[in-house]
């Protein structure tokens, strides 16, 4: 079929606006569209591509989502070594290479051009006709790996460049996470459980190196670059004028480099950036000095590892000593028990430093840090307060090594560190800390599917303490929901009315909704297939932990989480009363006329061309269960199937937490229904 003359214009269209956007809000910092009308046009581009592949380019900005895993990384060989840099540790050693280069070039003063030191991940780019071809990391700077795939994911990253120099182009600079970045990934991965980056550089590096691009480009990465390999062949004839072809390339350059003429004026740019990093968006660890002359530099040549016409100034890091007078215990959204640092109050990198989080029992350990101790402290990423180590020689007469409590401090039950977990928590899921949290993931979708019963409404059941636990939601009545945030008549009976189906879950809902450490959806529904009622699980879990951790997809870990969890007389206590309320605890609840369909009522979207079958043959097998298909992703879409060549549904399921199942996992649940 002919592509139409106005859909091709309608996609070089598309390109233009989204490369457009993709520049305002990544490299100026100055978005004119929100993320939702941008992902509209991405999402009108991919249609079209997927309609006429024929449309599709190498540079089309439907390529950044990510494409499959790889197995490993290939190695590369750089076309020139990147070298590193020979560090100044203080203005004294930056005024003799200074003096010892304008010498060597037998010059009184040279013109050096300074930037800001980016702590980042050095990159290689290729280039060719003004079309990304591939990248590389440093490696050990002769070789280095590809990680084209995961390059393609940050969107400052322009795929095709806006002069397009014929041939090869070499260039190269820094990927880095900025700070606003750095905070919201950890704040993430805290709520999430799991292990915090130290610092922006090293959660960069972290995202770089996944071999699994999907991973990349849910991080939000930037690029900046400052190097153009072979720049003579380019005309390049000093480092100011190759930042400049950068920038007219359409390159993301980091920006306040300044060209300085003597010792006094580089002095000068770095004691205001001393001060001024601590603001900057970036985490920076020095100033790079480079001879601006391109010509000059072949003159001064390079060691082994470094050029002699460039020098980095590092910063003298920020880190002082105060006392800890108290460690507290908070209980997070997850339950986990953090140890909190209350620190004599001390200025740090620009702000007053009162607190400093100790990760963990290991930390704590490692350190040896003890209520009363002198230490050493400094912001990890320029961000997070942080103990770098105790000054054991000032350590007051009788401390004692701390120990986070085996009871969570808000409501008394057991707090216990699973095997390979670092952290501690707690055991219950009717602690207060925990209760709105776990009550929403109660009521989701994926569990007892209570609609209606939203975040709003569940935190002021829990504030007017109407409602403490899961099974208390079977007691509520309409006359108490209607005073709720002034919720109308129709509203609260919905929610009634959601809340009677919901008893008719099927068991592996339950399971997943009791919110169990490590047992998701797919495990609850595993479980519920193996053992057919709560009560039998419970048994097992309890009574027969070997049998259950050698049963097949479960081990250890998820046996000990259940054993855990089925211990607590506080729970037992809750599934009574689920019980009680009339909610279904076993496998083959009677079903109602036309609900006996195992997918009925779940909303699945198609994406990319499966392998084992079409697209309609696939959504036929979706009806034939029970569920429906619809074209397009919304909140209310339980699963996206995703095959290969996804188009921009994948990107909206992402950004809506929706279930992505990959064709494997989809065959799967299919065979398992039929
Ligand atoms: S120029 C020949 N400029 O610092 C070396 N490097 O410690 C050319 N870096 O490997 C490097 N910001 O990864 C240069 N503005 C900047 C930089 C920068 C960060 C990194 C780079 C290099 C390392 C050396």
């Amino acid at each position: 079929m002919a592509v139409p003359d106005s859909l091709k214009k309608r996609v070089s269209e598309l390109r233009a606006e989204l490369k457009r956007h993709a520049e305002l809000y990544y490299v100026q910092d100055s978005p004119e569209i929100s993320d939702f009308e941008y992902d509209q046009l991405l999402r009108d581009l991919a249609a079209a591509e997927e309609k006429y592949p024929e449309l599709q380019t190498a540079d089309s900005p439907t390529h950044r989502v990510g494409g499959a895993p790889r197995e490993g990384f290939v190695k590369v060989e750089h076309s020139e070594p990147m070298m590193s840099l020979d560090n100044a540790l203080d203005i004294g050693e930056l005024r003799a290479f200074y003096v010892k280069m304008a010498q060597a070039l037998g010059m009184g003063s040279v013109q050096v051009l300074c930037e800001p030191k980016i702590d980042g991940l050095a990159v290689s780019l290729i280039y060719e006709d003004g079309l990304f071809i591939s990248g590389a990391t440093r490696g050990d700077g002769r070789v280095g790996e590809d990680i084209t795939s995961n390059l393609r994911t940050i969107k400052s990253l322009p795929l095709s460049l806006l002069e397009a120099p014929a041939g090869r182009l070499e260039i190269r600079g820094e990927i880095c996470m900025d700070k606003k970045g750095f905070a919201a990934l950890n704040a993430a991965r805290e709520d999430a459980g799991e292990s915090l980056f130290a610092n922006p550089r090293n959660a960069a590096a972290g995202s770089v190196r996944q071999l699994d691009p999907k991973v990349t480009a849910a991080r939000k990465l930037k690029i900046y670059l400052y190097q153009i390999v072979e720049p003579q062949r380019h005309g390049v004839k000093s480092q100011e004028e190759m930042l400049e072809t950068i920038r007219r390339l359409g390159l993301p350059v980091q920006g306040s480099e300044r060209l300085c003429s003597n010792i006094e004026e580089i002095e000068k740019y770095l004691e205001e950036w001393t001060v001024k990093r601590f603001e900057h968006p970036i985490d920076t660890d020095g100033v790079v000095v480079k001879l601006n002359d391109i010509g000059l530099r072949s003159m001064l040549g390079a060691t082994s590892k470094a050029p002699r016409w460039a020098i980095a100034f590092k910063f003298p890091p920020e880190q002082k000593v105060t006392r800890i007078i108290d460690i507290e215990i908070t209980v997070g959204r997850t339950g986990t028990l953090t140890p909190t640092a209350v620190l004599e109050p001390v200025h740090l990198s620009g702000t007053v430093v009162k607190r400093a989080i100790l990760h963990n029992q290991d930390d704590i350990d490692r350190k040896d840090i003890r209520i009363g101790d002198y230490v050493l402290v400094h912001k990890a990423g320029e961000i997070i307060p942080e103990v770098i180590r105790v000054e054991k020689e000032r350590r007051p007469e009788g401390t004692a090594p701390f120990l986070i409590p085996d009871r969570c401090p808000v409501c008394g039950s057991k707090a216990v560190r699973l095997i390979g977990e670092s952290a501690v928590k707690c055991t219950n899921r009717s602690c207060p800390a925990q209760i709105k949290e776990g009550i929403s993931h109660f009521a989701s979708r994926s569990a007892m599917d209570i609609r209606g019963l939203g975040e709003k409404i569940v935190a002021l059941l829990v504030e007017k303490e109407i409602v403490s636990d899961f099974a208390d939601l079977y007691r509520i009545s309409e006359n108490e929901l209607i005073p709720l945030g002034r919720m109308g008549e129709k509203s609260a009976r919905n929610i009634m009315e959601a809340l009677e189906k919901s008893k008719k879950r099927p068991l592996g809902a339950l399971i997943n909704a009791l919110g169990i450490r490590n047992v998701g959806v797919r495990t609850a529904n595993d479980l519920a297939e193996k053992f057919r009622s709560i009560e039998a699980l419970s048994e097992t879990a309890v009574n027969k932990t070997a049998e259950l951790e050698s049963a097949e997809g479960i081990g250890p870990v998820i046996a000990e989480s259940l054993r855990t969890f089925f211990v607590e007389p506080h729970n037992v206590h809750v599934i009574e009363r689920l019980k009680d309320a009339g909610v279904n605890m076993v496998i083959d609840t009677p079903a109602e006329a036309g609900d006996d369909l195992p997918w009925k009522g779940l909303k699945f979207v198609l994406t990319g061309e499966l392998s084992s079958m079409t697209r309609p043959e696939a959504a036929e097998k979706i009806r034939a269960l029970g569920g429906t298909t619809s074209d397009s992703v919304s909140r209310k879409t339980d699963f996206v199937v995703t095959g290969e060549k996804p188009g921009s549904k994948l990107l909206k399921a992402r950004t809506l937490g929706i279930d992505i199942l990959e064709e494997e996992d989809f065959i799967k649940r299919l065979t398992e229904a039929q």
